[in-house]
């Protein structure tokens, strides 16, 4: 138990918050798929809108895969794509609809969403980056090291990778063990009282 009565202990803490880090470049020592199963197996209880768990994952397993990937990328994020032993592409599903029916979502909610793509972007977008948020930190709960980006050409990537389905993509992340380079120096954070209000 930790020293401030938190419900886990503080090296768990330094795990998921306080030592984990952004890592761009990584050791030649696979990243199992099964460990990936495990994360989400435990991030998949993360809140999301009716519960909609819209989050939908490629996993860029082969060298080949990760060459596909690496030209849509910005710059400076494809190394660590090429350099990564697994690459995810994570998306949110515009189809959520239909994934929903078979978790006994209700008849008129799945309506209205089907009648509204606009609110299905919306609700599947906010869902999906709060579920990417819970899989990086059960990524870290499994000792890997985790590198989450923006850069690239989204919606190029969803025509190399989801001509077939309506999978938005929202970030890749890279998923390995840091090498002796992998992590710039740790950037500041806002303490709470400067990004808090109490009424
Ligand atoms: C939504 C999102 C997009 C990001 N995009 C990139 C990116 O394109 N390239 C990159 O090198 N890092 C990217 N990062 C990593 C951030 O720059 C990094 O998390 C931040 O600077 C804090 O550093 P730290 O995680 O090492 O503490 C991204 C992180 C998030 C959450």
């Amino acid at each position: 138990m930790s020293s401030h009565d938190t419900a886990v202990s503080d090296d768990a803490l330094a795990v998921l918050f306080t030592d984990a880090h952004t890592a761009r470049s990584f050791r030649d020592e696979p990243a199992p798929i099964e460990q990936v199963r495990r994360a989400y197996d435990n991030a998949r209880w993360a809140p999301t809108a009716l519960n909609s768990q819209p989050m939908r994952l490629d996993l860029l397993a082969s060298p080949e895969a990760r060459q596909r990937l690496a030209p849509l990328m910005a710059g400076m994020n494809q190394e660590p794509v090429l350099g990564a032993p697994l690459v995810l592409i994570v998306s949110a599903d515009l189809a959520l609809d239909q994934s929903m029916r078979e978790l006994g979502a209700s008849e008129q909610m799945l309506e209205r969403l089907a009648g509204s793509l606009e609110m299905r972007q919306g609700l599947a977008r906010d869902s999906a980056l709060i579920q990417l948020g819970y899989l990086v930190l059960a990524l870290r709960a499994e000792g890997l090291d985790v590198g989450v980006m923006t850069g690239a050409d989204l919606p190029g990537i969803d025509a190399e990778f989801h001509a077939d389905r309506p999978w938005q993509t929202i970030a890749v992340v890279c998923v390995g063990h840091g090498d002796a380079d992998a992590f710039h120096p740790r950037a500041g954070r806002h303490d709470f009282d400067a990004v808090s209000q109490v009424l």
